[in-house]
């Protein structure tokens, strides 16, 4: 045993030099190794970054996107799927309707709808949104659109608009503007699809762009309210923003402003509710007249960007598409997934869109979810009713001849209470983009109400109530564009 150990300190000492040569040599292998793996993982990164096969040339002409698809088949297969609708959401449509399932009602599920649009289209026809691979023929078929004139300019968010652009012809700018303001039956005839790869991505590059004027001017107006001069979304943003912007060309509030019907967002005061009644009330705009009470009302349109701006993931640079286009692997590349749908759908969507941040498990994702839409739901069965009261209590009120300054308190406290409810009920997150502020707008919405009964009551009148409405001295009804049935 010990001759074994002395027998080998010789050796050891003996073998030193080539001990140290073989460390050497170890450590520049280990180091070439190093070196070698981190020249993989940044080809991966690169490859990542740029996963292109190239087996089409893409240019600005190049709208359908299963030419796109055959350069990246995983992006196009999730883009695919955006028709996919689970079972428990889809309506059977009316007899002789081309489509084999729809979307449920919203108007069924909630008749105080169809009391706070009476004048309105919307109080004819309203559903659930469903798959982006709907947008174009739901539009189409909704009675909104059969049963009404409405202008092209509805293509801007159901449609490709490079595609109906290149269609019409010319200049762009030109193109864009007759779109808008020519009937919806002829300018649809441009369309030959809903949203494709070639309006959120530069087909050379890849990068996400904003190819929308609306948004390229919304997002220029509100910049210059903080006081940025020029915003240029395209050159400007950040790569996390664009993330959010791509989809905030549409998931947005906005009207069609005058004769030309220019698709507009209300957006130079700012991005809260109370911003966008102001800057309505200063343009003197109303979308209808409400048929029972006579108020000039204002529709609010599925404000998802807005009100995401207004809670905690947007200031913590959460973007939409973290959530609603998560990133799952396949090898090495990283593939954003294109089905668009609630991250809230599958164990797995959860899991790769929540569970990267939040650290917790599925089933107490859903949980946090469901707690959020059951304090939504009920903060707003209390301020619906308030407002259907209100409503009810005016048309009461016009017939039984009370004093038309009352009258016009009552309807200027209805405008308010209706544009903040529809604001809520078409935002399509049902309280989660920002929970808290959701029920601040809700509460608003009742004070609101209270405030028109008792300017009904004449417990405040016209001076005392006008300390408390966002812009008393303007008079919308009086101002607004008389061919504004624009939805
Ligand atoms: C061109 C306008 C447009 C853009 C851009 C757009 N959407 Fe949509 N989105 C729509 C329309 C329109 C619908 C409803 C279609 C229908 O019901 O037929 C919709 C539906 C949805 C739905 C409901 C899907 C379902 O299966 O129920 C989600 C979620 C959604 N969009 C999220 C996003 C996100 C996230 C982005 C950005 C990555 C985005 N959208 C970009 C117009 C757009
Ligand atoms: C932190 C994650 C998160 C972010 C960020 C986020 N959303 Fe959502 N979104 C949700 C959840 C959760 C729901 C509720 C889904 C449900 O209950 O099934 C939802 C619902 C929606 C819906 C309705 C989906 C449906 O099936 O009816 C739309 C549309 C939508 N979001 C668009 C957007 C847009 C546009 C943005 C960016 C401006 C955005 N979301 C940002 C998590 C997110
Ligand atoms: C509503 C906008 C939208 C549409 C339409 C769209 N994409 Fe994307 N795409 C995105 C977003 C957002 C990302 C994430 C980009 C990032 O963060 O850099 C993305 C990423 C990608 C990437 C980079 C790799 C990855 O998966 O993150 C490829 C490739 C891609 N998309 C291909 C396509 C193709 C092909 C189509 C059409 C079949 C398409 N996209 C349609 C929004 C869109
Ligand atoms: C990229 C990171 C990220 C992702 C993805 C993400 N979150 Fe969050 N979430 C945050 C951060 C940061 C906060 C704020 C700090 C906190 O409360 O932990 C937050 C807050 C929340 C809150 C509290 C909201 C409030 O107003 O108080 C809920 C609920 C929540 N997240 C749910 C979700 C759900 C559900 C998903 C997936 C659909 C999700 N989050 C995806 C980062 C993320
Ligand atoms: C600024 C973008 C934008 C414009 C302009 C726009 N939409 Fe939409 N539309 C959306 C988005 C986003 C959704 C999905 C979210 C939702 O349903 O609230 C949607 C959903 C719809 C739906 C399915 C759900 C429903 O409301 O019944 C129909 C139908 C529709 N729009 C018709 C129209 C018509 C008609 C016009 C023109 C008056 C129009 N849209 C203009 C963005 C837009």
């Amino acid at each position: 045993m010990s001759s074994s150990a002395t027998s080998a300190k010789e050796p050891r000492k003996k073998r030193s030099w080539p001990m140290i040569a073989a460390v050497l040599v170890a450590g520049a292998l280990v180091t070439a190794g190093i070196l070698a793996l981190l020249v993989n993982i940044m080809e991966r990164k690169e490859e990542a970054k740029s996963p292109y096969f190239h087996v089409k040339n893409l240019d600005e002409k190049t709208f359908d996107p299963a030419v796109w698809g055959e350069n990246f088949p995983l992006q196009y297969e999730g883009y695919k799927k955006t028709s996919e609708m689970p079972k428990d959401e889809q309506a059977t449509p009316p007899a002789g309707d081309p489509r084999k399932f729809m979307a449920k009602s919203k108007l069924k599920e909630d008749p105080r709808l169809v009391t706070m649009w009476q004048g309105y289209a919307f109080s004819v026809e309203y559903n659930e949104p469903r798959g982006h691979e709907y947008m174009l023929q739901d539009q189409q078929l909704v009675k909104r659109v059969t049963q009404f004139k409405q202008p092209g300019a509805c293509l801007n968010c159901h449609a490709s608009i490079p595609q109906v652009l290149d269609s019409i012809g010319g200049d762009k700018a030109a193109a864009w503007a007759t779109m808008n303001k020519t009937p919806y039956k002829e300018a649809v005839k441009h369309a030959n699809g809903p949203i494709a790869c070639i309006d959120c991505h530069d087909p050379k590059t890849m990068k996400l762009r904003v190819t929308r004027p609306a948004f390229i001017e919304g997002i220029k107006e509100y910049k210059a309210g903080q006081g940025i001069k020029e915003y240029d979304v395209n050159k400007q943003a950040t790569a996390q923003e664009m993330r959010t912007f791509v989809c905030a060309q549409c998931h947005v509030e906005y009207y069609f402003k005058g004769e030309e019907k220019t698709l507009t967002f209300p957006w130079d005061k700012g991005l809260t509710v109370d911003d966008a009644l102001a800057y309505y009330d200063e343009v003197g705009w109303k979308d209808f007249e409400h048929k029972l009470t006579g108020a000039p009302a204002v529709k609010a349109q599925h404000p998802d960007f807005e009100t995401w701006s207004n809670g905690v993931h947007a200031s913590a640079g959460v973007g939409c598409a973290d959530c609603h286009m998560s990133y799952t692997r396949e090898g090495a590349t990283k593939v954003s997934n294109h089905q668009v749908a609630s991250p809230m759908r599958s164990d797995a969507t959860i899991n790769s869109s929540c569970l990267t941040c939040h650290h917790s498990t599925e089933a107490e994702m859903k949980q946090r979810v469901n707690t959020i839409h059951d304090r939504y739901e009920h903060a707003k069965d209390a301020s619906f009713d308030a407002l259907d009261a209100l409503i009810k209590d005016i048309e009461k009120a016009r017939k039984s001849g009370v004093a038309a300054d009352k009258i016009t308190e009552a309807q200027k406290q209805q405008r308010k209470a209706q544009f903040f409810m529809d604001y809520v009920v078409s935002e399509n997150s049902r309280g989660f983009h920002a929970p808290a502020y959701t029920i601040s707008i809700l509460n608003d919405v009742t004070d609101a109400s209270r405030k028109g009964q008792l300017a009904l009551r004449g417990d405040i009148g016209a001076g005392a109530a006008a300390a408390s409405t966002a812009s008393p001295s303007s008079s919308p009804s009086a101002t607004a564009s008389p061919t504004s049935a624009t939805h």
